[in-house]
């Protein structure tokens, strides 16, 4: 941290307060007040998190930065503001939105996610890519659960920032959020530092399940352990609590819990009923991924599983599996 990033971090922590003031304390915060409390986020959540709100002001920002002495070219580079480029003049890159400030692992506001409430697109704007602020770099709420995720041996990843918060407020701390929908080699390392097992909780819809794909496959072939919660259809972790209650979401987390490769053999099983030929490719898959699985009660259970569920001998699958993870130190 370099006095250049104490500077964007400065300006973020002032500008932060000032939102949050806004939405807690203000006329012009009712409204996202009353809707962020209709989600179910209490004002502890809304407090501890410093969620804010940017009126709806093209120079608010821009304004509040300069009285603190500092300059509009500083707040660009922060992402903070945005330029015309035709006239290089400076506004608000964050206009009528609620604020939810993003923390580096350092636990310093560098960024920010901003939803939109009045329909306008697109729904979150992010912070660009700054000197301080780089997705591949960051995981949402690292530094508050660090410490949860290192006494538990296990990181729950999800998709959504309002999910990852609603979540910690029914005392679930091993909870991080994607920054987008792609995890970094950069990511998956820094998970790996910090625990043996991951576990993907994302949204019950199609981009939900792609992603738990892609990225589960990611991750067990990093050598992780790799584990999914699956919601049911249509629901994100929010939508489940608001639905269901804490202890609906509580007892899924605990007891709904199943490896990826598991995952991934019934997702792939309904194609390869009347194809043999996705049957074929699909048994290939899953043995694949079944040399990546590092605990034998596990590898063992996931084998049984397959094997009643393709028709296929367990002796079928045992004879093509390596007797080492090829990645496993
Ligand atoms: N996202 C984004 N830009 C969008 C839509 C989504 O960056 N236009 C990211 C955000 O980080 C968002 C996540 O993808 O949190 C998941 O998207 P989605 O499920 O659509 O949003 P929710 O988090 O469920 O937000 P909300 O409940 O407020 O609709
Ligand atoms: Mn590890
Ligand atoms: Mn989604
Ligand atoms: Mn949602
Ligand atoms: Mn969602």
């Amino acid at each position: 941290v370099d006095d250049n990033d104490m500077q964007f971090i400065k300006m973020h922590e002032h500008i932060t307060d000032l939102f949050h003031h806004i939405l807690i304390h203000t006329n012009e915060g009712e409204a996202a007040l009353n809707y962020l409390i209709d989600r179910g986020f209490s004002s502890d959540i809304l407090k501890r998190e410093k969620i804010g709100l940017a009126p709806k002001m093209s120079s608010f920002t821009k304004n509040a930065i300069l009285e603190k002495g500092f300059t509009e070219e500083a707040a660009y580079s922060a992402g903070l503001l945005s330029r015309n480029e035709e006239n290089f003049s400076y506004y608000d890159r964050f206009v009528n939105r609620i604020m939810i400030p993003i923390k580096n692992h350092q636990d310093y506001v560098i960024g920010f996610t901003a939803r939109s409430i009045d329909g306008s697109e697109p729904k979150y704007l992010n912070t660009p890519e700054t000197k301080v602020f780089q997705k591949r770099h960051l995981l949402f709420n690292l530094s508050d659960a660090r410490k949860s995720i290192r006494q538990q041996d296990e990181v729950i990843l999800m998709e959504g920032h309002l999910d990852v918060l609603k979540v910690k407020s029914v005392n679930v701390e091993n909870i991080v959020g994607l920054m987008g929908t792609a995890l970094s080699d950069e990511n998956i390392n820094l998970l790996d530092r910090l625990a043996s097992n991951v576990t993907l909780m994302f949204d019950g819809d199609n981009a939900g399940a792609q992603a738990t794909m892609s990225i589960g496959e990611q991750l067990l072939k990093h050598g992780l352990n790799t584990f999914v919660i699956q919601l049911p259809r249509g629901m994100d972790p929010d939508e489940f609590i608001v639905e269901n209650g804490e202890a609906a979401f509580r007892d899924l987390v605990k007891n709904e819990k199943r490896h990826y490769v598991h995952f991934l053999s019934e997702k792939l099983l309904n194609e390869s009923m009347h194809n043999d030929l996705a049957y074929s490719q699909n048994i290939n898959a899953l043995i694949d991924a079944l040399k990546y699985v590092n605990d034998s009660a596990i590898k063992s259970r996931l084998i049984m599983h397959i094997s009643e569920r393709y028709n296929i001998d367990k002796s079928q699958i045992e004879s093509r599996l390596p007797v080492k993870n090829p990645v496993k130190r």
